[in-house]
């Protein structure tokens, strides 16, 4: 076992930062973790790497670990009521229980985060096996969510407790990494959080969106996105704001029933090759009108891709300083309007396609119409 660190981390300035690799994994409590885990192996290519559950020795829950390039999935659901898992699915039905970051030093990052005012869930754990060396702790951030310090250092598998599952995804997908992780928090909740991530991680504000940067004939939100230094961590925070109707964050909180993850975007080398895949196998999603396309090249300038190819795909197009981005935005994918995927390729632009909210937010509007929720 390290040695304690309470003391020396409770003399670090709350500014300094947290160091954080990037995002470790995202866990998921869902009603039935072995229909998840097809849907997003079949879905959207992930292979199965591990499993846990009556057969190795748990007796309350059972887990699924999905891994494509650097981005892990693990889906967890309750075998009886009686579990925290149970009550979290009831409550919000599907949905991200936590969001793991890569760190160090797992001891450390959990006692400093405490001593900055984080509530702690799970204190330090650490477990030796034939892979290695694991440790992990949590502590609470916005509605039921949490986030995870994993310290894996040169641990080879997945998760200890998990037999190794071999279920080869579709390569095709070429999914690489989770780029931004955005949560929804109940209206005048934004600023808080915000400083909740300055404080305990050290985070900085990399954007700041108002409501008149997002706001449509309708609906409104306002956004801070908070970011390490490094950028391998960036976590916008929406909140809802004044519309002539209801705003979409307000439809994803009266369905969460909490504050929770809204969208995870995931990085790809090849947007043109992965929506095509994804789409193939049966991933829907939201529908862009034709003149966007029309006013694309005015807005954007020369690109790489075929127009007409986006268009048939759906993908949006943004331009800003340093170069463009191509992004997508997946309907809902549970039955629930709550947690939905980007797929982002960075092409030199560092943003969040501020140039495509209108046209995304109109889309989810009528989406939220068909719902009967505008
Ligand atoms: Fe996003």
């Amino acid at each position: 076992m390290a040695k304690e660190t309470v003391g020396l981390a409770a003399q670090a300035p709350a500014t300094e930062e947290i160091a954080i690799e990037g995002f470790d994994h995202v866990e998921f409590y869902v009603g039935n973790a072995l229909q998840a885990s097809y849907y997003f192996h079949k879905g959207f290519g992930f292979d199965v790497v591990g499993y846990r559950g009556l057969e190795t020795g748990e007796r309350d829950l059972s887990s699924y670990v999905l891994k494509q390039k650097n981005i892990q999935l693990v889906l967890t659901s309750s075998l009886h009521p009686d579990t925290e898992i149970a009550r979290h699915v009831s409550n919000h039905a599907d949905g991200v229980k936590s969001i793991g970051f890569r760190v160090l030093d797992a001891r450390k990052s959990y006692e400093t985060a405490l001593s900055r005012g984080a509530v702690g869930i799970a204190p330090p754990c650490q477990i030796e096996d034939e892979n290695g060396s694991f440790v992990s702790a949590a502590i609470r951030t916005y509605g039921d969510t949490v986030h995870t310090f994993i310290e894996r250092h040169n641990y080879k598998g997945s998760f200890p407790g998990y037999k190794a599952i071999d279920k080869k995804g579709n390569a095709q997908l070429g999914l690489l990494v989770i780029d931004h992780i955005v949560g929804n928090v109940e209206n005048a909740a934004m600023e808080y959080w915000a400083e909740f991530y300055q404080r305990v991680f050290g985070f900085h504000v990399l954007q700041y969106f108002d409501a008149g940067d997002i706001s449509t004939q309708y609906s409104a939100l306002i956004s801070k996105v908070m970011a390490n230094k490094s950028r391998t961590v960036k976590m916008p925070i929406n909140e809802p704001a004044e519309g002539a109707r209801k705003s979409q964050i307000q439809e994803y909180l009266d369905y969460y029933r909490a504050d929770g993850v809204q969208h995870i975007a995931v990085t790809t080398g090849d947007i043109i090759k992965t929506v095509s895949a994804l789409r193939a196998s049966g991933i829907d999603f939201l529908s862009v009108p034709r003149s966007y396309y029309e006013a694309l090249t005015e807005r954007v300038g020369k690109i790489d891709e075929d127009i007409d190819v986006l268009s048939r795909l759906g993908i949006l197009v943004d331009r800003e300083a340093g170069g463009y981005l191509l992004q997508i935005f997946t309907k809902p994918v549970q039955d629930r309007p709550t947690l939905f995927f980007e797929i982002i390729q960075r092409k030199g632009a560092q943003g969040f396609g501020k140039g495509n909210f209108k046209a995304l937010f109109e889309s989810i509007e009528r989406e939220q119409a068909l719902r009967g929720n505008l």
